[in-house]
């Protein structure tokens, strides 16, 4: 349990201004790089290293300012859920973002050196981020097209991501349950679109063929698959215990910024 002291008190604002400010400025800064290899030997490295937990905790402060302290995103998937995720793939994707293998001006700049200083921080972030309970009522679709959802999913999803989304961690396949459903249909179209660059190409080959509406209703149904029931947090008010109580996200920093006159 963290402690506020008077100091901290103090900081907090111009720390959240900060944060805000750099949000608002990254979109317009971040240039993109011309396609990389993900940084394989950053992966490699992080991955034969011994995970500090206590240390991924502390450098998780820095990202719970978007992904939330429970890592559970934001219900309108514009960041997503990243509790439970496995450790393998929390690590390439960060190492992907950091070699902008993956798109991600919001995010870059807390996945760049400052922040995440190199793979024992990426090891000890992913420890720390795997373990944490997730979600249990993340956002999902409509409901109307679930049993098209269910075909295209058993048909041509499963074999990667599992028959309940549970993804593989040995094999980087994402676990893709409980996830919001804006954020996953969001990474459909982009990878159909190629805008998603660091996709499985033979992904890449299936999700092409599918209409956008296909995409929605297996975008719906993945949603409500539900991870093991060890997997997520007793009910939907839990806290993290290890960040304060007034702990306020990105979003809510950004409105208070805009209620100023
Ligand atoms: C300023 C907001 C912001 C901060 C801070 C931030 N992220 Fe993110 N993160 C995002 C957004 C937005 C996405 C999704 C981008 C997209 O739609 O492709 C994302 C995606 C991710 C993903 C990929 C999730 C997936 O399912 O593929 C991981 C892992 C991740 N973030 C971890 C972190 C970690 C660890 C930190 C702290 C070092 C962090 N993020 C800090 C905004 C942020
Ligand atoms: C051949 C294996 C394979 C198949 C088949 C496959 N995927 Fe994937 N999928 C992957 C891999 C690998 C990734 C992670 C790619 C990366 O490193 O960014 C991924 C990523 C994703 C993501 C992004 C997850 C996140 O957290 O950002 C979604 C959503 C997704 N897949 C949905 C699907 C759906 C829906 C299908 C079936 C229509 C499917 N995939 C079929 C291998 C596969």
């Amino acid at each position: 349990m963290l402690i506020t002291t008077t100091n901290e008190k103090k900081m907090k604002q111009p720390l959240f201004l900060f944060v805000g400010i750099i949000i608002t400025l990254t979109a317009s800064s971040y240039s993109i790089a011309t396609p990389k290899q993900s940084n394989q030997d950053e992966v490699k490295t992080a991955l034969d290293l011994t995970p500090n937990i206590e240390n991924g905790k502390k450098l998780y402060r820095n990202c719970a300012l978007c992904h939330s302290p429970e890592g559970w995103g934001n219900p309108s998937g514009r960041f997503p859920q990243i509790a439970g995720q496995h450790q393998k793939v929390i690590i390439k994707q960060l190492a992907d973002i950091r070699s902008k293998n993956r798109d991600n001006p919001t995010m870059y700049p807390f996945a760049r050196s400052t922040y995440l200083k190199g793979p024992q921080a990426m090891a000890d972030m992913a420890a720390y981020v795997s373990k944490l309970p997730m979600v249990p009522n993340n956002t999902v679709g409509s409901g109307d097209d679930l049993k098209k959802g269910k075909k295209i999913f058993d048909d041509n999803c499963t074999k990667c991501h599992g028959d309940k989304g549970e993804g593989h961690n040995d094999d980087y396949y994402p676990r893709i349950q409980g996830q919001h459903y804006e954020y996953l249909l969001r990474q459909m179209l982009w990878i159909k679109s190629g805008k998603r660059r660091n996709a499985d190409k033979k992904m890449v080959k299936q999700i092409e063929g599918f209409s956008e509406a296909d995409l929605a209703a297996v975008a719906d149904y993945t949603s409500r698959l539900k991870p093991e029931k060890s997997l997520l947090a007793d009910h939907k008010d839990w806290r993290n215990p290890d960040f304060r109580k007034n702990f306020r996200t990105a979003p809510q920093v950004q409105k208070e910024l805009n209620d100023i006159k």
